[in-house]
């Protein structure tokens, strides 16, 4: 079993990753912590409290982090993620206790005390990580690998240039490709293709499961708004792909690449640069995704969600 800390911004495809992280037998969730990004900070720390309350995992910390990014003003993105940051469906209000602890010192803590290495899987802006980092350096020998969702090194979504984790945040990003940490990034060359599309939708709502009638029509609103803004056949489950890297690694396969982070272009801000020709010289510092196995990550969520369906009938 891995033990994993997710850094998120729920988000439908954060509360996928989610899922997948708590139902997954090769993962132990140490605990969750929230960023701003989707949407606002309190609003992404609710959507987590409210997810864990709904697959009924009261068990797993969640910890609040920052409201905004170290040194730029917060972007939000309703226009994707709807005004909650969770629209599509009703679900329960939380009835999880959240931590009195800030995120970045639940991540230090949590690192230094285990007694194995722990992975971090940051799938929102990546402010709490780096501000971990640089708070406790000491961390870096006791993290195992970073697995984040973020950049690409051909497509982009916020602006021609850069992909919405590291843009809402690039100084944070820097500070994390720069770190030494090991790093596997997955962006939205495989992300982009990760798509749950709306028949997978229809028959996870088919199966008429707790946790899957409450799951489809977020999909669905998640879906038809990728639909509208990209063209999409359906919902980029972009960061329950990261996440499944860590219960299944072939399901992407990896390039090592050296990635610079833009922090300063007046087109390019937040661009992941990524040296597929190897011009620079420099060492690759991230294991980037560049293929994915998308018959074999969808059956991983059907079959996971299935199993936070089967538990909550189990409960009754
Ligand atoms: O660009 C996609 C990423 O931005 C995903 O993590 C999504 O949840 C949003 O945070
Ligand atoms: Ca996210």
């Amino acid at each position: 079993m891995k033990k994993v800390l997710m850094d998120c911004d729920p988000g439908h495809d954060d509360m996928i990753a989610i899922m997948l992280a708590a139902a997954s037998d090769e993962i132990e969730l140490l605990g969750i912590t929230t960023v701003a990004g989707n949407q606002t900070g309190s609003k992404t720390f609710r959507n987590a409290l409210r997810i864990l309350t709904l697959i009924n995992r009261k068990d797993i910390p969640v910890a609040r982090g920052f409201d905004k990014p170290i040194v730029r003003e917060l972007i939000v993105a309703p226009e994707i993620h709807g005004v909650s940051g969770l629209d599509g469906a009703d679900f329960p209000e939380p009835s999880v206790k959240p931590l009195n602890m800030h995120a970045v010192d639940f991540i230090i803590k949590t690192v230094m005390k285990s007694d194995e290495n722990v992975y971090l899987v940051p799938t929102g802006p990546l402010t709490n990580i780096a501000v971990a980092l640089m708070k406790e350096p000491k961390i870096k020998d006791k993290i195992e690998r970073i697995v984040l969702m973020g950049g690409a090194v051909f497509d982009s979504n916020v602006t021609p240039a850069a992909e919405f984790n590291i843009y809402v945040d690039p100084e944070a990003a820097k500070i994390v490709f720069e770190s030494g940490v090991p790093i596997t990034m997955v962006g939205l060359d495989v992300t982009d293709k990760a798509i749950f599309n709306f028949s997978d939708i229809d028959k996870l709502e088919k199966t008429n499961g707790r946790v899957s009638r409450v799951v489809a029509p977020l999909l669905r609103f998640f879906g038809n708004a990728n639909k509208e803004i990209y063209g999409f056949n359906g919902a980029p489950l972009h960061d329950a792909l990261a996440l499944s890297v860590l219960i299944d690694r072939s399901v992407v396969k990896t390039k090592p690449l050296h990635v610079d982070i833009e922090t300063k272009g007046e087109f390019t801000r937040g661009e992941t640069v990524a040296d597929v020709y190897g011009i620079t010289g420099k060492a690759p510092n991230a294991d980037v995704a560049m293929e994915l196995d998308l018959k074999k990550f969808k059956s991983m969520v059907f079959k996971l969600i299935g199993k936070l369906d089967e538990s909550l009938e189990n409960r009754i």
